[in-house]
């Protein structure tokens, strides 16, 4: 079966934009006023309207808008004083930005297995994995499906920990009623490219402390201090600020994203029941009491005994060369290089770390290990299509078998 003569096939192309993005782009470029400004000055609004629109999405008292996912992190770990010689727990499944992240403040990430169903960090595991140098954890909602966040926080709350949600496959995802990012200390966002809200590159802090807040835009705007003078630097900081192109854009894509979150959340039990018709195929499983999923990846773990014997490599060029737009999942962290060959930051010490060398052996992973061996992802845009699309290419995957 072969999916290239057939002209209804249109996936949809991400970014998807109108008029408005543009005609946005166009008045901050005639306004002159390219940056944000400060709180007590502004310039430009949008990254201060963008802030409190994207804080209402969220269901949070506060958001501080900045260049991007990582730094989002990191300044959301500083600002929590996370720094040298402290050890930072975070799901060894994920993009290598959320342990990148713990390596800027100096701090050490410690690698954890995941759930095999729910592909997201296993909670169960938390706690052997604390020792008197832990001082946070970063659930990781990977493809916006929550971590299992009542369980973790009450693991926190008794050891004192603080906890970053990194929500940047996760924006609108919902669990126990209450919106991901909301649950911990903080909830961190990426804006890149790919991302169900983007605006190119671009990122977010949630949190619903005040205090919190303001120590997070001390950060990342130079360490002033809000609607105080301009040449006053209180505390280390640095520049983050988000501009006002970015934000401008992201303020039209918020428009469009309830319904785009909507159309994703209905197509995705659809494509769901499809493949899990089919032996040999696992789904993502939404963790217990989510009530809505970001999606921004939708993983799949094929068993290649039942597939003809083929590689995920095979599995998802076959489907590639059948216009269906498949990749790689992440390469579990403990397996990068950079962890692997301890190829980081000079005189930090490392050796505790339950990666490196012979620490990173598979096998020490081991249910990260095997779904990551056999697993692919489609992309969220391909959920903002019918089930026309979406059955076909379930009868792909089937006629692999
Ligand atoms: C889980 C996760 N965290 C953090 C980031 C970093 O975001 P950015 O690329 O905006 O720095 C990404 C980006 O893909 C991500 O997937």
């Amino acid at each position: 079966m072969s999916f290239k003569q057939d002209s209804k096939i249109d996936f949809p192309k991400w970014p998807i934009y109108d008029e408005n993005d543009v005609n946005a782009l166009v008045d901050v470029i005639k306004s002159g006023k390219w940056w944000c400004g400060s709180p007590g000055v502004h310039e430009g609004e949008n990254v201060w309207s963008f802030q409190e629109e994207f804080a209402r999405f969220q269901e949070v008292k506060d958001c501080i808008a900045v260049s991007n996912g990582t730094v989002a992190i990191e300044a959301a770990l500083m600002a929590l004083d996370v720094g040298l010689g402290d050890e930072v727990i975070v799901s060894d499944y994920t993009f290598v930005a959320s342990a990148s992240a713990i390596i800027a403040t100096n701090a050490v990430p410690i690698f954890c297995d995941i759930h095999p169903e729910s592909l997201v960090m296993d909670v169960s595991k938390i706690e052997s994995l604390i020792t008197e140098r832990t001082k946070a954890i970063i659930p990781v909602h990977l493809g916006g499906n929550p971590v299992e966040m009542d369980k973790l926080m009450e693991i926190a709350k008794a050891n004192n920990l603080s906890v970053v949600e990194d929500c940047s496959h996760a924006h609108g995802s919902r669990y126990k009623g209450k919106r991901v990012g909301t649950w911990g200390d903080a909830g961190t966002f990426s804006f890149q490219a790919s991302k169900i809200l983007t605006s190119g590159e671009g990122g977010a802090i949630i949190c619903n402390s005040d205090i919190l807040a303001d120590k997070i835009y001390s950060y990342i705007d130079c360490g002033r201090r809000k609607n105080d003078y301009f040449y006053n630097h209180y505390s280390y900081g640095t520049n983050y600020r988000m501009g006002e192109f970015q934000a401008a854009i992201l303020r039209e894509q918020l428009k469009k994203l309830p319904a785009q979150h909507k159309l994703r959340n209905k197509n995705a039990i659809f494509f769901r029941d499809k493949l899990i018709s089919i032996d040999g195929i696992q789904v993502m499983k939404l963790t217990p009491g989510t009530n809505e999923c970001g999606y921004y990846i939708f993983p799949i773990a094929f068993e290649p005994e039942k597939f003809r014997g083929l590689t995920k490599e095979e599995f998802y060029k076959k489907l590639n060369d059948n216009k269906i737009p498949t990749d790689d999942c992440y390469p579990p962290l403990h397996s990068l290089h950079c962890f692997k060959e301890i190829k980081l930051k000079k005189d930090i010490d490392y050796s505790k770390a339950n990666w490196g060398g012979k620490k990173s052996d598979d096998k020490n992973f081991p249910v990260v290990s095997d779904i990551y061996s056999r697993s692919v992802e489609f992309p969220h845009e391909m959920l903002l299509t019918s089930d026309y699309e979406l059955n076909l290419v379930v009868e792909y995957i089937r006629s692999l078998k």
